[in-house]
């Protein structure tokens, strides 16, 4: 049984790996596979019948390639119906994450312009690392469907499930200084909340420091990494880690009283691809004005901890404290219960 289990995980591993090196290999040889051209199309008249005789001409290729490239698509779950005389139809409700259906979507100079979305990765923001120490430009996004080693703050792990949520790592490089760039995690925040409330309607609020809650449960977590030159004290890069449960019907017993989704929340699904972008979208403008700390107003605007009382850890010692709000520089303030008030910076905080 535990040997099975090993050759299980060895095999899952190197899926994992074989589809990384597929997807940096057709990016570094300027390659676009024959099914992502064939999705490109379908994308951009998505709901509406495209002929293969339009297709092929389009890409000058054969209608039998065009055939293959469509059926390559339906074994990789995209839902493509093909009426005679009329051709080849991407639904609208197909919900698979790809490149063609957010790109299209964008608004963005940098962020997402170079984009790369798996099917499952161990972790997005470990190989957004990873593509961050090789050099990768600001922006660079990373998205999986599935991660099997999803993480989040304090070395805990991130539920990912297959084709449910959104997890996606962005690298990137602002010319700002180590204090701006520790509002990176709060610019993320709010950008997620408003994207949220822009594409389902239902309004979030943060639970300081970087968590989304819809109705007291957590929908979004945030992780940002980030590496600095310690001579020159600027930042080299960060990545952040966003993952939102979208259309998640249920979760694990452990996670199920303090969990939700927009899909529960909002009481129907989401387009995630549309999600998405706009997730991007305001990311970038959010990120953009960092210097001038506006958007510390609307972090703080939504936070849901003020005036409660609440349990925060630090370095695994937990103490009870009431919380007065979060000032200017993004602290928590608070009142412990002896009555010394106190900003602190980081902890782990439990409603
Ligand atoms: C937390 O809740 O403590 C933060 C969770 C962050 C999860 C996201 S999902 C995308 C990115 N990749 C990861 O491994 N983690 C972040």
């Amino acid at each position: 049984m535990i040997v099975n289990r090993r050759i299980f995980t060895i095999y899952s591993h190197i899926l994992i790996l074989c589809e990384q090196l597929e997807v940096i290999y057709l990016k570094n040889s300027g390659k676009v596979s024959l099914k992502s051209k064939v999705l490109t199309i379908l994308e951009e008249n998505r709901g509406k019948s495209v002929s293969g005789n339009r297709i092929a001409a389009t890409l000058g290729i054969t209608r039998s390639a065009v055939w293959k490239g469509v059926n390559q698509l339906r074994n990789d779950g995209y839902l493509i119906s093909a009426v005679t005389n009329r051709g080849y139809c991407l639904t609208q409700e197909n919900d698979l994450l790809n490149e063609p259906s957010i790109r299209t979507l964008l608004r963005t100079h940098d962020i997402g312009r170079q984009m790369d979305v798996f099917r499952t990765i161990d972790s997005t923001n470990n190989f957004a690392k990873r593509l961050a120490e090789i050099g990768s430009a600001n922006g660079h996004t990373i998205i999986a469907e599935a991660q099997t080693e999803g993480k989040g703050r304090m070395g805990r792990s991130f539920h990912s499930p297959s084709a449910q949520g959104i997890y996606i790592s962005v690298i990137v490089r602002p010319p700002v200084t180590l204090e701006q760039a520790s509002n990176l995690t709060a610019c993320a925040a709010v950008a997620v909340c408003e994207a949220i409330e822009d594409v389902a309607g239902v309004r979030c609020g943060i639970k300081w420091v970087n968590d989304v809650y819809i109705n007291d449960k957590k929908v979004c977590g945030i992780l940002t990494e980030a590496s600095m030159n310690v001579e020159e004290a600027t930042l080299d890069y960060a990545v952040i880690g966003i993952g939102i449960n979208v259309n998640n019907p249920s979760f694990p017993d452990d996670i199920s009283h303090k969990a939700t989704s927009i899909r529960l929340e909002a009481g129907g699904c989401i387009n995630r691809s549309v999600l998405c972008a706009e997730l991007l979208n305001r990311l970038e403008e959010r990120i953009d004005t960092i210097g001038d700390g506006a958007f510390m107003d609307l972090y703080r605007a939504r936070s849901i901890l003020d005036d409660r009382d609440v349990t925060i850890y630090n370095n695994g010692i937990g103490y009870r404290a009431h919380v007065l709000g979060i000032d200017e520089r993004g602290r928590l303030i608070i009142r412990r219960s002896n009555g010394s008030v106190d900003r602190i910076l980081n902890g782990s905080i439990e409603l």
